[in-house]
């Protein structure tokens, strides 16, 4: 009863920021992001009546007991689980880890899910994990428990571009997505930016269809501007942006006065994502290790869902 997975960190472009106050993680409104290619989580689980207690955290436990609901069995967990980046430092390590851990928890079970399935019960454990469950451009609706999914609307190989994570430091966050969206109703901005999302989806999905970079790029860039000017004036007010962030949001834009196209997206954390067609690819990445306080840039591309391995 032994099952390996791997799942990739997916980014946002329509952030979820702000859900209900019970453990549904019904998110207040429908988000839009990709997989990546390289970046992810590989997580092992073996269930037997021989181990003693759970490894795993505590958010883990709580998530490894609805799946030992669903196979109706009382079984104890063993959980080897493995990023190949930096954790809890806006790269979303929570949403490729707890839909690594939905796959081969479910599979080591027996269980056999469907997509939407496994996309539900992986919102249970993060809400943003639920869209690393499909491949490629997901979006994840709002709704009920039982509506509340993401799926595919366009695959990983629809259009070839390169997202760039720029890695600035490896420090970690102080506070999680998961508390952090705890104040969201204190920001005056809060409601206003709920009123705009379903229009914003409807416009990066034509900018998608068609191609179109520089619309896709610029409501992304607005998005997670938005978000962030939630999260700046809630209280307590949220910042975790650091020096070298904004630099590195300054020279994109400044870039792209020259002619130099990409867009920046940032989650919970310092450390910013760069989308760009691959024909600039090269020369941004060039630019982009030049900035003071960048220490690693990481070449990736839109990809595939959650898969088992092993
Ligand atoms: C800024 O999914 O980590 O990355 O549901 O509490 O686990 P919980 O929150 P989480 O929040 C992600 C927030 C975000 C935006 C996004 O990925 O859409």
């Amino acid at each position: 009863m032994k099952a390996t997975a791997f799942a990739p960190v997916n980014v946002a472009l329509i952030k979820y920021w702000g859900k209900d106050n019970n453990n549904l993680r019904l998110p207040a409104n429908s988000s839009l992001s990709v997989n990546l290619t390289n970046l992810g989580t590989t997580t092992m689980v073996e269930w037997s009546k021989d181990f003693i207690n759970d490894l795993a955290d505590e958010r883990m436990i709580q998530h490894l007991d609805r799946i030992r609901k669903l196979a109706k069995f009382n079984l104890k967990a063993k959980v080897i689980t493995k990023n190949n980046f930096p954790s809890s430092a806006g790269l979303s390590s929570s949403a490729s880890g707890f839909a690594a851990l939905t796959l081969a928890a479910t599979a080591a079970a027996g269980l056999k899910l469907s997509e939407n399935d496994l996309s539900r019960l992986a919102r249970l454990g993060s809400g943003s994990a639920c869209r690393s469950i499909p491949d490629g451009w997901a979006e994840w609706s709002k709704g009920n428990n039982e509506t509340s999914y993401a799926k595919t609307i366009f695959p990983a190989d629809y259009w070839d571009l390169r997202i760039l994570v720029i890695i600035l430091s490896e420090g970690k966050k102080a506070i999680s997505s998961t508390s952090g969206q705890e104040g969201v109703k204190t920001s005056e901005f809060y409601r206003v930016r709920l009123n705009g999302i379903d229009s914003k989806i409807k416009k990066i999905k034509a900018a998608i269809k068609e191609k179109n970079f520089r619309v896709l790029g610029e409501i992304m860039e607005e998005d997670c501007l938005s978000m962030y000017g939630v999260m700046m004036t809630q209280k307590p007010s949220l910042m975790y942006w650091l020096p070298e962030t904004i630099r590195v949001m300054q020279a994109v834009r400044q870039w792209r006065e020259e002619g130099l196209e990409s867009y920046f997206t940032i989650n919970t954390g310092q450390n910013v994502l760069v989308f760009c067609e691959p024909k600039n690819e090269n020369e941004i990445v060039k630019r982009l290790e030049k900035i003071n306080g960048v220490i690693e840039v990481r070449r990736d591309k839109i990809g595939k869902g959650a898969r088992l391995l092993a």
